[in-house]
């Protein structure tokens, strides 16, 4: 089962993807975790991200599209994946049609901006697994901690309110026009052999629990 999770930042998309990774054993590509880990090794790609994500802008199309192709071609990708945080662009979107990657579902996490930037102030994450935390909402067992590592959390560099404000006016100029192309989509039907997306919208506000529940009711149905 291939999956896109399409929000604004902080919707939950990372918190939800690793639900749906555990109950289907498929992994989590999240872009974002992948340029993040990028930086940190120094590498070239990470040289060319670093700017542009501490500015709240988008990496260039032909950057991420190479990484995802990339990615996707892995045997762990053979039983589907989660996309998370890509597509983000019609020109991204466009290329995996063309690509001829099949999506089974695109689930859009709708969240208002007033609720966005409390919700990533208090965001915690686990640099080596992109495990998410939330200091009121999803707090680790030991303050500071990884459940499961036990090491330290951190905050991201972009979740600073004057970078969060920018983030969120990329996604309404650049990403938001990806609800329309995957509802028109869904809409048109497929052809043979490639199937048309589901599309599902869930209400982001909810509790993660009760995100969870519908997110996974609606990939059984
Ligand atoms: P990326 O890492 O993808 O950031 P983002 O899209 O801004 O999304 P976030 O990771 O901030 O939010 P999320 O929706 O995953 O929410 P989370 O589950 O963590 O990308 C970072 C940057 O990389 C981009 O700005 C861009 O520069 C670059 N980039 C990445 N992909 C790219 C691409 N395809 N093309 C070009 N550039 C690209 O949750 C947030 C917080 O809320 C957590 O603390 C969580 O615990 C809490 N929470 C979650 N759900 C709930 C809930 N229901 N109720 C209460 N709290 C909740
Ligand atoms: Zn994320």
């Amino acid at each position: 089962m291939r999956i896109i999770l399409l929000g604004p930042p902080g919707a939950g998309k990372g918190t939800q993807a690793q639900f749906i990774s555990k109950e289907y054993d498929i992994p989590q590509i999240s872009t974002g975790d992948m340029l993040r880990a990028a930086i940190k090794e120094g590498s070239e790609l990470g040289k060319q991200a670093k700017d542009i994500m501490n500015a709240g802008g988008l990496v260039s199309d032909d950057l991420i599209i190479n990484l995802v192709k990339e990615r996707i071609a892995k045997p762990d990708c053979a039983n589907g994946c989660i996309l998370d945080g890509f597509p983000r662009t019609i020109p991204q979107a466009q290329a995996l049609a063309d690509a001829d990657v099949a999506i089974d579902h695109v689930i859009e996490i709708s969240v208002p901006d007033d609720e966005i930037v409390n919700r990533l102030s208090g965001r915690r994450q686990h640099p080596g697994s992109g495990r998410v935390y939330h200091v009121d909402h999803n707090p680790p067992k030991q303050e500071g901690l990884d459940d499961v590592t036990g090491e330290a959390l951190i905050q991201r560099e972009d979740d600073e309110e004057s970078t969060i404000r920018d983030r969120l006016s990329t996604y309404h100029e650049q990403t938001s026009a990806l609800v329309g192309f995957y509802q028109d989509k869904a809409k048109e039907g497929g052809d043979v052999g490639n199937a048309a997306p589901n599309y599902d919208k869930f209400d982001g506000t909810q509790g993660i629990d009760e995100v969870k529940q519908q997110i996974l009711s609606a990939l059984k149905g």
